[in-house]
């Protein structure tokens, strides 16, 4: 078999191996890293990993490419599991309001928030859509990230939900990272349903997610479960009849108030229950004996400067498998999963450890990737990156700035650092 690749002398080798499903409690802080590690790549998929020195014995005499990871972190790309990456338009001006005192529910009440951006995405032409998408794919690439998520939701009519869905798939075909499609047409009601949310949901039921399953454009199906959005028997209905169509379950849950969304993930074996700032006790623990995943997503309280943080110290403890996602929508545009780690650390007492594993192997369980990527273990896609830091505690210690220094994608490099200087 060709080699393609070797990475070697990694200060850290962050592997974490480990059993093929998302980590909880204690194993949320077993990196298993090599110190001075390395990694063979061959035909797009890791074929060895251990000590430099070992590795180098064994596989340097064939001429293969050694990319020099000296004084760098070596880990598993990181995996985004919730986006809303394909919209038009921006919402910046949304801050000031915020900054005054306007809540995320009172922008989106005053026909602000998703619906200005559902008003602003259908009016973009299937190219310009594509295109702003992918400058915000591209910076998420040359922040780390090689598998990601994304959630349609800003067309709420059939043609225009599945042109974003279309749009999805065309950026995972043109761009080196692969994107998992998720239908949320149940994020608002859209003006044309404004007073009847029960004639929209029907129609979701009716005309829209048969399509979508037809068309095969969605793995999972979405719904913003909230007080004032959809309620849980709403959520419940909608998300039923896609399950009986074929799909996955995801649910936007207890973001802003307990609306009953993370027992309706237990009750539904969805894959993830998302948000949970304000989950009840029974809840949780619903979650812990089903397995469901908790995705958090720490840039939203923070872009949406509600203070109102999950408590991912004590998900992690209650064994929940917790994942982090960045949420990149119009309200967070966050971009990057070094600095939703570094929120995690510092917003919600997750360690460093535990925010790497949230960030990678059970991100990739939460959107049922956790066989193929993730860790990096002979077997799995060579899905690598390095960050131009010495050990894994600086990542989250060091935000604001891209560590990341190397993006390899399917054994390839994709993505590195210009190392050219004008000073
Ligand atoms: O996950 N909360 C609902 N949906 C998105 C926000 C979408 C938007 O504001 O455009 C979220 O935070
Ligand atoms: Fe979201």
């Amino acid at each position: 078999m060709p080699e393609d690749l070797l990475v070697a002398h990694a200060s850290e080798l962050v592997t974490l191996k480990g059993p093929k499903r998302s980590r909880t409690k204690s194993e949320m802080s077993e990196l298993s890293i090599i110190r001075d590690g390395a990694v063979v790549i061959s035909e797009g998929a890791i074929v060895d990993v251990g000590k430099t020195d070992a590795i180098m014995k064994e596989h340097q005499a064939k001429g293969v490419e050694v990319v020099d990871a000296s004084g760098k972190v070596v880990m598993p790309g990181f995996v985004d599991p919730h986006t809303h990456l394909v919209f038009a338009g921006s919402r910046e001006f949304e801050l000031e309001l915020k900054v005054k005192g306007k809540s995320y529910m009172e922008i989106l009440r005053e026909g602000g928030g998703i619906l200005r951006t559902v008003r602003d995405t259908r009016a973009a032409s299937d190219e310009d859509l594509y295109l702003q998408a992918g400058r915000r794919l591209e910076s998420m690439i040359a922040h780390g990230t090689t598998t990601l998520e994304a959630k349609s939701g800003y067309g709420l009519d059939l043609p225009n939900e599945l042109r974003i869905l279309e749009a999805i798939r065309r950026l995972g075909v043109t761009y080196p990272a692969d994107i998992v499609p998720t239908f949320l047409g149940a994020h608002a009601v859209p003006p044309e349903f404004e007073g009847k949310p029960d004639d929209y949901i029907q129609f979701l039921i009716d005309v829209v997610i048969p399509e979508v399953t037809k068309r095969n454009l969605a793995m999972f199906c979405d719904v913003f479960c909230e007080k004032g959005v959809f309620d849980a028997d709403q959520s419940r209905k909608i998300l039923t009849a896609a399950k009986n169509m074929g799909l996955g379950i995801k649910i936007h849950a207890d973001e802003f108030t307990h609306s009953g969304g993370a027992e309706l993930a237990a009750e539904l074996g969805a894959i993830s229950a998302d948000h949970l700032a304000k989950p009840s006790d029974d809840g949780i623990m619903a979650m812990a004996r089903k397995d469901v995943a908790g995705v958090l997503l720490p840039g939203t309280p923070y872009c949406s400067m509600s203070g109102q943080y999950a408590d991912g110290r004590r998900l992690v403890d209650l064994g929940i498998p917790v994942a982090l996602a960045s949420d990149l929508n119009p309200n967070c545009w966050n971009e990057s999963m070094q600095f939703t780690i570094s929120l995690a650390c510092h917003k919600m007492r997750m360690t460093p450890a535990e925010a790497i594993t949230a960030a990678t192997i059970n991100a990739a369980a939460a959107i049922g990737m956790d066989k193929r990527i993730g860790s990096i273990e002979a077997s799995k896609r060579a899905d690598i990156i390095v960050m131009d830091v010495p050990s894994h505690a600086h990542i989250p210690y060091r935000f604001g700035t891209n560590l990341c220094s190397l993006v390899i994608k399917d054994g390839k490099k994709i993505w590195e650092k210009n190392p050219i200087h004008l000073f």
